[in-house]
């Protein structure tokens, strides 16, 4: 596997990092999760929009964007990817000589990596729906930042796949934020609701994308945070992301969703997203 490291492209085995960067002793960096859809970046612009912002605020003193772009379609390129790729973008604060905790007195250069990988979606989970738990959120108060920092999501998940779910969707004071890494939208009288933009949740393409379809489409939609104990209140449930675009949420803990059948708004929903992603050039 050819990645992209500092200021090159390198045989994955041939990366080495030190012990004293950042990321490694503090996770202290931040992330993007792109793919591409017809071999094209989808959401690029967006994409790199939430990546300069989660720099600036982690003060992460990285400005050397112009490239990527190039960068990540020639890692495509060198490593034969002919179908569809997943992108990973890591940018960390740098290597110190000393571990602290406060910025270190030296100019550190931030840590580049890349790497793609071929990516297939998961079509049964699309179209049957999967199962997700509720978990306490345990994570800080600045979720809108994408950082590298996710141990509680980490543990979160690996409880999730224990009890065979495909997600587990965060509580916190008893209101439903995420999913460790999908926004989470409920369906009630043909309304869509999701959480609102806050530091409660990342800021999610594809949640953005689903929104700008509710207005295209004139479907009434809301940003309000939703109760967990009004939870079956609710039809129709589910999860978006770049990985797993729009799935449908048939399961919640034991609570079977509709006779564990997709909901009516949620495949509507994600028609529209395979015909534009079908048509993205
Ligand atoms: N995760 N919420 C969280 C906490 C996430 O980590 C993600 C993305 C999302 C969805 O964002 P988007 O639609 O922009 O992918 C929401 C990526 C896929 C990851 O962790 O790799």
């Amino acid at each position: 596997m050819i990645v992209y490291f500092n200021n090159d492209f390198k045989l994955i085995n041939e990366v080495s990092l030190s012990p004293f960067d950042r990321g490694f002793l503090f996770a202290d960096g931040v992330y993007e999760s792109i793919r591409t859809y017809n071999r094209k970046l989808f959401r690029y612009e967006d994409h790199l929009e939430r990546l300069k912002r989660s720099l600036k605020e982690t003060r992460i003193d990285f400005d050397n964007f112009n490239s990527i772009k190039n960068i990540i379609y020639d890692i495509i390129k060198k490593n034969n990817i002919e179908k569809e790729s997943l992108v990973y973008l890591q940018i960390t604060r740098g290597s110190v000589q000393q571990r602290t905790h406060s910025f270190p007195m030296e100019k550190t250069t931030p840590t580049l990596f890349i790497s793609v990988k071929e990516f297939k979606e998961d079509n049964e989970e699309q179209s049957k729906g999967v199962k997700v738990i509720l978990q306490e959120d345990v994570r800080w108060l600045r979720c809108d930042i994408k950082s590298t920092s996710l141990l509680p999501v980490v543990l979160a998940n690996q409880k999730a796949s224990e009890e065979d779910a495909a997600e587990a969707i965060l509580v916190r004071d008893g209101m439903i934020t995420e999913g460790t890494h999908t926004n989470f939208f409920a369906v009630k009288d043909e309304t869509v609701f999701t959480a609102p933009k806050s530091r409660l949740i990342l800021d999610g393409i594809t949640r953005k994308v689903v929104l700008e379809f509710c207005e295209k489409f004139k479907m009434d939609f809301k940003e309000e945070f939703i109760d967990k104990d009004d939870l079956k209140n609710f039809t129709e449930f589910f999860i978006t992301s770049t990985t797993k675009e729009l799935t449908p949420v048939t399961m919640i803990d034991y609570w079977q969703i509709n006779n564990g059948e997709p909901g009516k708004i949620t495949k509507a929903l994600q028609s529209v997203f395979k015909k534009v992603t079908e048509d993205h050039y």
